[in-house]
């Protein structure tokens, strides 16, 4: 058990404030997608987009939205995992970062970052995008974006995490719904490569099935608990042998 892949999700962000998409409070129950995170809506309407991710950058500064549990477990497993660790994240929030995580992939982007769409370049942003900041690259007016990845855009980072993927020994989903893809089709790479799959999740995701366990209940709580088990060296949970030896031409 050297090489693990963790994924995760607005689940794991819940307990420190932040909301889901998809759960009852979610984001998607108050706004629809195709008006906030599609590059046509930002077309239509870029003061409507930048004030839906202005609002979400505000609440992520505000003091009272802290990291938790999960997320310092995480950490903590970055620092003393001896073998490979990747952890992507399609949160656009800084927790794991904020948390002590170093080397961290977000695959949907950064809501404290922004990109020009004349010259391309990326910055840090803590205030609220609008039409009349100006680019420190090129001196354009206006043309500053979250630098957020929208419905029918390319996530970022993704040779790097199939490659990841095709090496794992073990791939960890934690509080994702598996309802987007590519993130929703992790597990399925990660089961032809041998690997063994435990989604860590409030309730069964899309993809429950596909995992060769599950422990349900909030992260916060799981996931500590989880890293305790994996750095204890815990045999018959997480670190048991992957499904089969890589190059077994076995059915999984
Ligand atoms: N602990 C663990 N899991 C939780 C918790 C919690 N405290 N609270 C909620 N969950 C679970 C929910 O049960 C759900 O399965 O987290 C999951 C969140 O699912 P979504 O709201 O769909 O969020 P996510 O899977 O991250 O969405 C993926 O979709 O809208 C796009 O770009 C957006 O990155 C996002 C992507």
């Amino acid at each position: 058990m050297r090489s693990i892949v963790i994924l995760t999700g607005a689940g794991i962000s819940r307990e420190s404030g932040l909301a889901t998409f998809r759960d009852a409070d979610g984001i998607w129950a108050k706004v629809r997608i195709e008006d906030v995170a599609t590059p046509e809506a930002f077309r239509a309407d870029p003061a409507r987009v930048q004030g839906f991710y202005n609002a979400r950058r505000r609440q992520l500064l505000d003091v009272a939205i802290q990291p938790n549990a999960g997320h310092r477990a995480l950490a903590r497993l970055e620092r003393e995992w001896p073998g490979d660790l990747m952890l992507v994240t399609q949160n656009i929030d800084d927790l794991h970062e904020r948390a002590g995580s170093r080397h961290v992939l977000h695959m949907h982007g950064e809501l404290l970052k922004a990109r020009c769409t004349a010259c391309g370049r990326v910055v840090p942003v803590a205030e609220d995008l609008t039409p009349e900041l100006v680019c420190a690259g090129c001196d354009s007016a206006g043309t500053l974006r979250p630098q957020v990845v929208w419905f029918g855009e390319m996530p970022l980072h993704m040779p790097e995490i199939e490659a990841a993927l095709a090496q794992a020994d073990l791939f960890v989903s934690i509080g994702t719904s598996g309802n987007v893809y590519p993130a929703a089709g992790f597990v399925a790479d990660a089961r032809r490569a041998g690997a063994r799959t435990i989604e860590l999740n409030l309730e069964p995701s899309e993809g429950a099935s596909l995992f060769d366990e599950a422990r349900y209940g909030p992260a916060g709580t799981l996931v500590p608990a989880f890293v305790d088990d994996l750095l204890r060296g815990d045999r018959t949970g997480p670190t048991a042998a992957p499904r089969r030896a890589r190059g077994d031409s076995r059915p999984g």
